[in-house]
């Protein structure tokens, strides 16, 4: 069972940051997951909302800034936004990493950037997977690669999920824990995908999830997986 960091390590460091990740990849996880929008200028910027308000000292949309000036904004601990790029960079293929389409026009520019540490930074797939809530997303990576590992996320609907993610050959599916059971983990399993639960924090929960034999946990708190 895989054990992946949400946003890093949220629960320890500030989330979506450089520091987060590497708090993760510390704990030992097998893969952090991470919430992408793109710069007005059309930079992949690392952060879960589509506003800079919640997290950093900014106010404004993340898609109206330019990268230089994003990157003028503080977080946390005298974090800035992190790019895709600088994530991959630390990273470094020390563990996989989810990355998921929120902003708009996200699913060409993450292709690209795949393929580009793929062909000349000897990368491969499975350092990767890209999942979203944003089911239409999903069906225009898979129109631009046939192999990127998809994620089908849901927070609603399981059988929908399975087959959405029949249709896209996707290979999780990553349902609110909250959905589970150990019958339908069995189901989705069966039907050929793995199962990722997000997001389990409180160790009862992790117990349960984990009774359920899913394949893996996204985790505020990687150490308690
Ligand atoms: O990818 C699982 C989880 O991160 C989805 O919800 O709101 O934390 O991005 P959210
Ligand atoms: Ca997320």
């Amino acid at each position: 069972m895989l054990n992946i960091g949400h946003r890093g390590a949220k629960g320890y460091e500030p989330e979506n940051t450089l520091l987060s990740f590497q708090k993760a990849i510390d704990i030992g996880v097998d893969g952090i997951e991470l919430d992408i929008h793109l710069s007005s200028d059309g930079a992949i910027m690392v952060i879960h909302d589509e506003t800079l308000d919640r997290t950093t000292n900014g106010k404004g949309f993340v898609n109206e800034l330019s990268l230089q000036k994003l990157k003028t904004f503080q977080i946390e601990k005298e974090n800035t936004i992190p790019t895709l790029i600088e994530v991959f960079d630390l990273v470094n293929k020390r563990c996989f990493i989810n990355i998921e389409l929120k902003g708009k026009g996200t699913s060409k520019p993450v292709i690209n950037l795949i393929e580009h540490y793929i062909e000349e930074k000897n990368w491969n797939y499975g350092h990767f997977i890209i999942s979203s809530f944003n089911w239409s997303a999903l069906q225009e990576v898979r129109k631009w690669n046939a192999k990127i590992p998809i994620g089908v996320l849901t927070h609603t609907d399981l059988d929908l999920a399975i087959a959405f993610a029949k249709f896209i050959k996707a290979e999780t599916i990553h349902p609110y824990f909250h959905l589970l059971t150990k019958e339908n983990t069995i189901k989705m399993q069966n039907e050929g995908f793995k199962v990722f639960a997000w997001t389990v924090n409180e160790t009862e929960d992790i117990q349960k999830i984990k009774s359920f034999h899913v394949n893996g946990i996204i985790s505020d708190f990687p150490d308690r997986i």
